[in-house]
Formats: C-alpha cells, structure tokens, sequence
C-alpha cells in the first residue's frame, strides 16, 4: 500500500499518511484528522481502530497465528516454559543461560509478601471474590515498596520480578483465606508453577505431591495465556500507564478488566454453563438451540474471539493437552464429554459457521483445571497469574514511549443541547 492515502471529507481531498508493521498490517495514521477537518472517527468497540504500535504479540485472526516476539505460540508451548516466555516477552529476546538464571533469582527473591500484607487478607469476607482479593491485594503490595510508586527506571526489572512472583504468592493466600485454611508459603526450592501448587494445595505439616505432568499443564495454561495484543485487560493497563501510574496500579486495572465473562472470565462462565447443561440432563441440544434462538440472550461461552475468526490456536493445545492430562490422571470428566458435544454440534452449525464462532482458549482450560483441583473461582486467577508477562510488557512500551501521550478518547455527544436550569418547585 502506498505511504499515503486520499480521502474526500465533506468534499475536500485529505491526504493521510500510512503506517505499515512487520506483518504487513496497514494502518492510516488518522492523529491530524481533527485538527484538519474538524471530524473524529467513531468506532464503538474499536473493531477498527488501532490504539498503538507495539512489537510485543502478533495476531493474524483469519489464520489463526499467535506469535510472541516472533515465536510461533505452539514451538513455545512445546518447548518454552512460562517463566522463559515471561522474559521473553517482557525483554523482547529468549533469554542467555545467564539471564535466565538471574530472573529467576529475581523472583525467587521477591516471592514472599510483607508480613502487613496478612492483615489485609484478614479484612476480606469470607465470601470475596478471588479476583477482587487479586486487584486488592496488587494495589496494596505497591504501598509496602514506595519506590515501585516512585517508578525510577533503573528499578523497572525489580518492579516486574515482584509482580509476576508476588502474583502468585496473593493467588494462593486469597485461596487459602476464602477455604479457612493457613496460608502456606513459597519454597525457595521449588520452580514458579510447582511453588504455585504448594501454596495452594500443601498443608503445614504435610507438602502436597506435585504430579510432573500437573506442574506442567498448569505451567503451559500460563504460558498460552501469557500476552494476547491488545485485548480489553492490556488496553486497559495501557490506558492506566499512559497517565504515568505506577506498575501495580496499571496491572490491578488490569485484573479489574480481565473479571469480567466476556473476557477472562469466560473460563469460569464455560465450566458454570456445563455444570448447568449436565445438571439439566441436556447433552447439549437443547441449549444450543436457546443460544441460537437468542432465548434469554443466551452465548455459547468459551466460543467466539474479536479477532480469530478461522480457529484459536491456543484452543487447539489445549485441547490437547485437556485429553492428556484426563488420561494421566485416569479420570473422566463428564463435562468434558458435553465440551465435546457442543463443539462437534456447534462447529457444523450454520448459526455458527455463518458468524466465524469457534471455540476460545477458555473452552477447555477449564476443565484441566477442575482435574487439576483449583477450584472455578480461581480459574481466572489462573488466567490473570499468566497474563502478568504480556501487561508488564505492554506497560514497558508506554512508559519508554518518547512520544507518548496520556490516552484520551474523544466522543460523539447525544446528550440534551444547553437549557435552563429549572426551580425544583416548578418541575
Ligand atoms: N455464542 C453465541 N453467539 C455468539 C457468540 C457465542 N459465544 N459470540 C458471538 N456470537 C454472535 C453474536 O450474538 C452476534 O450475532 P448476530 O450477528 O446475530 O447479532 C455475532 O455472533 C457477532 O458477535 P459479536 O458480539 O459482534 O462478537 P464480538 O467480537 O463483539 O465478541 C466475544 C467477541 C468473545 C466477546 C463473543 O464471541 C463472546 O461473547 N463469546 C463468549 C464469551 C467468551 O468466550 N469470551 C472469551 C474470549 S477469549 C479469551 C479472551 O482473550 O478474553
């Protein structure tokens, strides 16, 4: 495509300039637009609109490519580890035997909470929400280390070590505090996703096994989660950075957003939706058809992606990886076999061939962690503990952006034109 592109605005040419990525991706730069004819661009959603450069993830959705830093995500998945890709994609490069080792020994360092940090778990209902303890608890953690709200530059590898390993350390005390159980702590010994799981499933007199082929599911449900571009989480974290917030403010936006069930917390809405279906006694017919009717505004949930329209790939290893760890447990799991009943019905339903709707990450990573044992209101936890990487990274963009700007989107006012305030005794 050319450098430039012309346009007609209220009949007078305007000549924008272009701007293409790596990948060939092409965006008109639209930032003179206003200033040029008086318009904005309106695109609700922001299907169309391109909010930043950034050389972090790349996502084709018609061919369904995820790549980190240039890595294909399914050679990561097979032979990365969650923690090598979390260097990855914050630092841009695989990392060197050396570098590697080094940030491990960052997050082993910066693994254990400050003992205040008890008190605020205390302060929760038994009946918080994991994810409402998670953004809490990121936000607190920035006030017992001042010089992470200070953001001095040279501290910004500390600051991230501290994110990524105290996010799991919080996710598995918010655990422990909604079971009424003693909070367990990590172990230097033991690696990022296996020190997870001793947190959460040890008891004090009494450390849990950690089956290898467990570890290793749940470090690979991080790692597929790990960076996404700019999903509705990392465009909000972005969003808090350009005001020049802290690292942990940004990332407990983040988690806020992340919540919600048409984002990270579809994977608890999947396994709710099939838990329902099973207890109806449906083999998933029946519910298909009130989704396709749109009786009670019903979705498919674990189905369905903004931008891959062909196939998740992500979807794709962990389906996989959901039928290996069901075998290696020797368990069967009856909504998995509604999982896969929806899925063969709804992949050659017209309703949802016709509207590009195939299974997401989330339709499946459930059900590996309800064989696992974390419990459905952590599942998004699990997915906030892998996203940490991706928002940190994205952070790291605005902050050593030269030219960045606070983000403010404008809008089209539809609001009453100017009246008079009326007297309350004549309204
Ligand atoms: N089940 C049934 N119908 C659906 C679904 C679904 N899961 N997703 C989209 N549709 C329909 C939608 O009703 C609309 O139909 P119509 O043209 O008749 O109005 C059409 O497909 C287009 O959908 P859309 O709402 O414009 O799609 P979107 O790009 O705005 O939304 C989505 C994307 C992921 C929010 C949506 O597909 C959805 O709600 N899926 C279920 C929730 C889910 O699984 N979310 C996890 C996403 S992956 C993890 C992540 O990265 O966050």
């Amino acid at each position: 495509m050319n450098e430039t592109v012309e346009m007609i605005i209220d009949g007078k040419p305007l000549v924008l300039p272009t701007v293409t990525g790596s990948e060939g991706e092409v965006g008109i730069d639209i930032s003179s637009l206003r200033n040029k004819t008086g318009c904005i661009t309106l695109d609700p959603a922001y299907g169309n609109t391109g909010a930043c450069e950034s050389a972090v993830t790349f996502i084709d959705g018609e061919l369904g490519i995820l790549r980190y830093r240039g890595y294909d995500i399914a050679e990561l998945a097979e032979k990365s580890t969650f923690i090598e890709t979390s260097y990855l994609i914050i630092y841009g490069e695989l990392p060197t035997r050396a570098q590697l080792t080094e940030f491990s020994n960052l997050l082993s360092e910066n693994q254990m909470l400050h003992e205040g940090m008890r008190f605020h778990f205390e302060g929760f209902p038994s009946t918080a929400h994991p994810m409402a303890i998670l953004s809490s608890m990121i936000n607190a953690a920035s006030s017992y280390h001042p010089n992470i709200i200070s953001k001095r530059e040279e501290r910004f590898p500390y600051h991230a070590a501290r994110l990524i390993s105290q996010v799991r350390t919080i996710a598995a005390f918010s655990y422990r505090k909604a079971h009424g159980l003693p909070a367990i702590y990590p172990k230097s010994n033991l690696k990022y996703t296996a020190n997870f799981l001793h947190m959460m499933f040890s008891l004090p007199n009494e450390d849990c096994e950690l089956k290898p082929e467990i570890v290793k599911a749940l470090d690979l449900i991080f790692l597929l989660h790990a960076d996404h571009e700019q999903n509705c989480s990392t465009s909000t974290v972005r969003m808090v950075a350009s005001s020049k917030a802290n690292l942990f403010a940004s990332a407990a936006a983040g988690v806020c957003a992340l919540w919600g069930p048409l984002h990270g917390g579809a994977n608890q809405a999947v396994l709710e939706m099939l838990e329902e279906i099973h207890q109806e006694g449906d083999d998933g017919s029946k519910f298909l058809n009130e989704v396709k009717n749109k009786i009670g505004n019903r979705k498919l949930m674990g189905f369905g992606h903004r931008v891959y329209k062909n196939f998740d790939p992500r979807a794709v290893i962990i389906k996989n990886q959901c039928d290996k760890v069901l075998a290696q447990l020797h368990k069967s799991d009856p909504l998995l076999d509604i999982a896969k009943k929806l899925e063969e019905i709804a992949l050659n339903d017209d309703y949802f061939i016709s509207r590009k709707l195939y299974p997401n990450v989330d339709f499946y990573s459930g059900i590996i962690m309800r064989a696992i044992g974390i419990p459905l209101d952590m599942f998004t936890v699990m997915f906030a503990i892998g996203r940490m990487p991706g928002w940190i990274a994205n952070y790291k963009e605005v902050m050593e952006d030269p030219d960045g700007r606070i983000a403010r989107p404008r809008q089209i006012y539809t609001g009453p034109t100017q009246r008079s305030y009326a007297a309350l005794e004549t309204r």
